[in-house]
């Protein structure tokens, strides 16, 4: 080895790497299996390709590469504005929701401060927290696997400076009602951020849940996180986006790298918006399937949570390992999340037929 190691922060040193969950290449290798043939349910990501229209639009879009993306994105923003019926100085966009939650994190945190968050919950709020140099308060989650917002409240102390309310939560899937959690963001101290993690958001359709983005777009202590990640099938391309007060927004975006959403993303995203037909298709699809994957847990004896998005997360105690292994090696890949309770991403038909397989035939054994 050539040179001295250079000298890290030691929180950062502490860390260890965040892995995204096994690499298909790696699984299909270590298996002896095609990667065409293996089912991804590790990442929540759609099952299926970009909204229709999106391939022909990003693909012209790839000719003015040579130039630097519009940093505003002004018609991605008009776009989104009007579909969620806020201004656009309420948006800011970002290289997937991740970014977005660091740069929140980065602009407000730092050493003496600290960062609450239910858990389990979102792992990135772990890694964002101890990123900006702030201190990391896990709230449990309550005997329901849903947010203790009586506990998160209660958590909040003078150092507080953000609190992450992933709604709905992953990886259990449970939804907070809209009053609850409106009563929350009434009651936090002052000073004190509020970021509503809405990546699940267009999977749900119980009516208890409702969108913080009116509240977001009107407060300065409160943000939204949304994604194209999901339902939109553009995880690839990596586009989020946060809506709040604008000045709350100009103080954010001190601290993000500029030009961060690439030209392609830009139209990606922006095509999508406009096919609200095939976005209500797809929240169709996904609910039915939603249904029949926990439903089907439910006939083999799993205790399931009451998901509300595109994953289903269940209890397989001290078989776990076992059976993600064992569900690996027949090119299954589903996460397990610790304490004995796994995610699976609810994908196509067929993903959730070989699923429901590989699971019986693990679980028989
Ligand atoms: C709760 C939550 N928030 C935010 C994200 C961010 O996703 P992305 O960075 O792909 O937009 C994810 C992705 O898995 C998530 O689960």
């Amino acid at each position: 080895m050539f040179g001295s190691m250079p000298r890290f922060r030691p929180e950062i040193a502490a860390l260890r790497p965040y892995r995204v969950g096994r690499q298909l290449e790696d699984v299909a290798r270590a298996h002896g299996l095609d990667p065409g043939d293996i089912v991804k349910l590790t990442a929540n990501e759609g099952p299926e390709p970009p909204f229709p229209g999106v391939i022909e639009t990003a693909a012209q879009e790839i000719a003015r590469s040579n130039r630097y993306p519009d940093n505003d994105c002004w018609e991605l923003g008009h776009a989104l504005a009007d579909r969620l019926g806020v201004d656009f100085t309420n948006l800011m966009f970002g290289a997937g929701g991740v970014a977005l939650l660091a740069e929140i994190a980065t602009a407000t945190g730092g050493p003496g401060t600290n960062i609450v968050y239910p858990w389990p919950s979102f792992v990135m709020y772990r890694f964002v927290s101890i990123w900006a140099g702030s201190d990391t308060i896990e709230v449990p989650l309550d005997e329901n696997h849903e947010l203790d917002l009586d506990a998160m409240r209660a958590a909040i102390d003078e150092g507080t400076r953000v609190v992450f309310v992933c709604n709905p939560n992953n990886p259990t899937g449970t939804i907070k009602p809209a009053e609850e959690v409106e009563a929350f963001i009434d009651d936090v101290p002052d000073g004190v951020l509020v970021v509503v993690d809405e990546a699940y958001h267009e999977f749900v359709t119980d009516p208890r849940y409702r969108t913080a983005v009116p509240l977001a777009a009107e407060r300065t202590n409160v943000m939204v996180i949304r994604t194209f990640s999901k339902i939109y099938g553009l995880a690839g391309l990596r586009v989020g986006y946060g809506v709040g007060h604008p000045d709350t927004l100009t103080e954010v975006r001190k601290a993000q790298a500029p030009l961060t959403v690439n030209r392609i993303a830009q139209v990606a995203a922006l095509t999508s918006l406009s096919r609200p037909e095939e976005l209500e298709r797809r929240q169709a699809e996904n609910a039915a399937r939603r249904h029949h994957v926990m439903g089907a847990l439910a006939e083999r004896g799993l205790e399931t949570t009451e998901s509300h998005t595109n994953f289903v997360f269940f209890e397989l105690g001290d078989a776990t390992d076992r059976v993600v292994e064992e569900m690996t090696a027949q090119g299954v890949l589903i996460r397990p999340m610790g304490a004995g309770w796994v995610r699976a991403t609810v994908g196509s038909d067929e993903d959730n037929r070989r699923f429901l397989e590989a699971l019986d035939l693990v679980l028989r054994r």
